[in-house]
């Protein structure tokens, strides 16, 4: 990489990965295995990624990790994704672009009538009951205290339309975005690390008849009752970070869905319930 686009957030962002915070992912390759395996050993249908797939939002970073989820993205029409804001970590011009560019296999609209910039929102239908509605809510923060985000009001009025579609409105819904609306313990996140129009996405959600929130950026394994709506928040957690492994299985019948959530075990080195 040329040596002035250092000058920026990402060389903070590469002390800190020098200074202990990468040896978290040590194991990251090994734990992407073995979410392999256990997509295949429970007959997953659809692989759910809220993203930060990298730590500085290098175009070598992307491909890698492309490379090594490439089993989880087949077909590709069964995995759906957003980036993180890690994954689109500087304003370099083209930030979405590059993310864009090796994810474009999984970034396909079943009604892009509705994309109101770039590729979101995405929807994608999931068989005659379930629907997943993409939301991009990362943005580069050049600022390096800042790693908040913001849902684009033109998506969210896209939101609004797509949750009185006949062809979406009665299926089960999950709505996934990066960044938490809530924490785990129902407050929302920082200015500065957090989804600035958190309130905003919870409102347009209230339409959702049967339905989950899901999101990333946190990295803890966590579930919230959200008061007055029809659908429970969901945070992925990290799959790979030491210490925080988790993620969720959610199996959706008719109007229901349960939700089970995923460990690490250390011992045999496989997910587990
Ligand atoms: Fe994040």
């Amino acid at each position: 990489m040329a040596w002035k686009r250092w000058f920026s957030k990402r060389a903070i962002g590469a002390i800190n990965l020098l200074r202990g915070r990468g040896k978290y992912f040590d194991d990251a390759e090994e734990k992407i295995a073995a979410l392999i395996e256990f997509k295949e050993a429970n007959n997953i249908d659809l692989v759910i990624h809220t993203g930060d797939y990298t730590a500085l939002g290098l175009e070598a970073e992307l491909k890698l990790a492309k490379e090594l989820v490439a089993p989880l993205m087949t077909p590709p029409q069964r995995y759906v994704t957003v980036p993180g804001n890690h994954d689109i970590y500087v304003h370099e011009g083209n930030s979405h672009y590059r993310f864009s560019e090796q994810f474009c296999s999984v970034l396909q609209n079943d009604l892009p009538e509705y994309c109101r910039g770039g590729h979101w929102p995405l929807i994608r239908l999931v068989g005659d009951n379930v629907a997943v509605i993409a939301l991009n809510s990362s943005k580069p923060n050049p600022i390096p205290w800042h790693s908040n985000g913001r849902i684009p009001r033109e998506q969210l009025d896209a939101l609004e339309e797509i949750l009185q579609d006949p062809r979406v409105k009665d299926r089960y819904i999950f709505v996934m975005t990066h960044y938490a609306p809530r924490l785990e313990n129902g407050e929302p996140d920082t200015k500065l690390h957090g989804l600035i129009n958190a309130d905003d996405l919870l409102e347009k959600c209230k339409a959702v008849k049967h339905g989950a929130i899901l999101c990333g950026h946190i990295h803890r394994t966590y579930q919230l009752d959200l008061e007055n709506m029809n659908c429970d928040l969901y945070c992925a957690g990290s799959a790979t970070m030491e210490g925080h492994e988790g993620f969720w299985v959610y199996e959706v019948e008719g109007k229901e869905m349960k939700a089970k959530r995923v460990f690490w075990d250390r011992e045999t080195c496989t997910y587990c319930f």
